[in-house]
């Protein structure tokens, strides 16, 4: 008998694991699981993660589907004279992408800041077109194939939703806009192409953004998103604001992206931008606070704030493709030297020894409700 009733129970268990697992059942093991369905989730990549940085590879291979250079594609660093191309930082983030399987959005083709001085130089229409058109054919043309979107051009809008007096617009005027992205369609026709800003929440700028664009389609060319960065703060903009920006953008038919999302958990130093904190302690007490760690009570807070701005993307999955933050753990962010140099700040997901913070445990939990 004993002989008989081991095998089946045997059986039965064999084909209870083997059974197929439901959705529910499949705990996701990262957020980029969490989300598959929904968009992708990158992250910004700086030198030291491209290189393979022992400490983070295995993290960025796991959490994220989709990659951007922090720095290394924008045009000083990748191109930083008439005949001179830095391909090699480039190539090796597309080699660790395409070892981890996972896309690419290149970061950026036209933008006014950390601009080759070159280009920077030109004055004439001209010349600029031919420049930048050179400068589109190498990089983009480089990558064909092997980007899934391009921020084609970056904040080329001010707070008051006119146009920013770059050196673009100064020598080709507004035309450069529909320029950039006809030249970037034409070399990478494959890619999404992407508008990309900061502050895309506040009303002028937005309508100056939604103007912007709707004349970008007017002249028939190709554009495929908007990226609102994302560098956002603790009580602002409120959730409101940003859905009411998402559900803008996307009625102009396009993709929303958030692009380099983080969250500044520290005082905001009105007035004080670019302070040297360190000579003084009572303005470094001030402003940062948090050196020995951050408080129970803000790291709830700031968990709370992420599970609120998910909550939020997940109910526009359909609008959003892509939401990446900007960087990998709190060490590496640029918010701790901006506006304020030399602070202590706590923006990411992954605390300064890549473990994960309050904030991805409550964003895990967003579909749960
Ligand atoms: O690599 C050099 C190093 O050799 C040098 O010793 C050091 C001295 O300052 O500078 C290093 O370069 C810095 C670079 O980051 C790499 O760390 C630059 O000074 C610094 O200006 C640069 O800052 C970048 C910033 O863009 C420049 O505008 C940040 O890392 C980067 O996070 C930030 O990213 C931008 C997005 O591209 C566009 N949207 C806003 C966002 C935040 O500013």
């Amino acid at each position: 008998m004993k002989l008989r009733v081991l095998p089946l129970a045997f059986v039965a268990v064999l084909a209870w694991s083997c059974k197929e697992k439901t959705a529910e059942e499949v705990k996701p093991e990262s957020i980029k699981e969490l989300f598959a369905e929904d968009f992708l989730i990158g992250t910004a990549v700086n030198n030291g993660q491209i290189n393979g940085d022992a400490s983070q590879a295995s993290l960025i291979a796991k959490e994220f589907n989709v990659l951007t250079a922090e720095n290394v594609m924008k045009s000083s660093l990748i191109h930083p004279e008439e005949d001179t191309y830095n391909f090699e930082m480039p190539d090796k983030l597309f080699a660790l992408a395409e070892k981890n399987g996972q896309k690419v959005h290149g970061h950026t083709l036209v933008w006014h800041s950390q601009l080759s001085p070159f280009i920077a130089a030109i004055e004439d229409s001209a010349s600029m077109a031919e420049a930048l058109k050179a400068h589109i054919e190498a990089v983009a043309g480089r990558y064909k194939g092997k980007v899934y979107s391009w921020d084609v051009v970056n904040e080329a809008v001010e707070g008051d939703g006119s146009l920013r007096q770059s050196v673009f617009l100064k020598t080709m005027g507004e035309g450069y806009l529909p320029w950039a992205f006809k030249m970037a369609a034409e070399v990478e026709p494959d890619a999404d192409l992407y508008y990309n800003d900061y502050s895309m929440t506040g009303k002028a700028k937005r309508d100056g953004v939604i103007k912007m664009v709707k004349k970008i389609q007017e002249s028939g060319a190709k554009i495929d998103g908007i990226g609102m960065q994302g560098h956002w703060h603790m009580d602002f903009p409120t959730i409101q604001e940003i859905e009411e920006s998402i559900l803008a953008y996307s009625a102009l038919g396009l993709k929303v992206a958030i692009t380099e999302l983080d969250i500044d958990v520290l005082p905001n130093p009105q007035g004080v931008s670019g302070a040297e904190i360190s000579q003084s302690a009572e303005l470094k007490a001030e402003l940062d606070p948090y050196t020995d760690g951050l408080p129970a009570d803000v790291s709830a807070a700031l968990a709370k704030r992420y599970a609120d701005i998910f909550a939020l993307f997940y109910k526009h999955r359909d609008k959003i493709d892509r939401v990446t933050f900007w960087g990998v753990n709190d060490g590496d962010s640029w918010k701790n030297g901006f506006p304020v140099q030399g602070r202590t700040n706590y923006p990411l997901l992954f605390d300064r020894n890549n473990q994960r913070k309050e904030a991805y445990d409550a964003i895990m939990k967003v579909k749960d409700k």
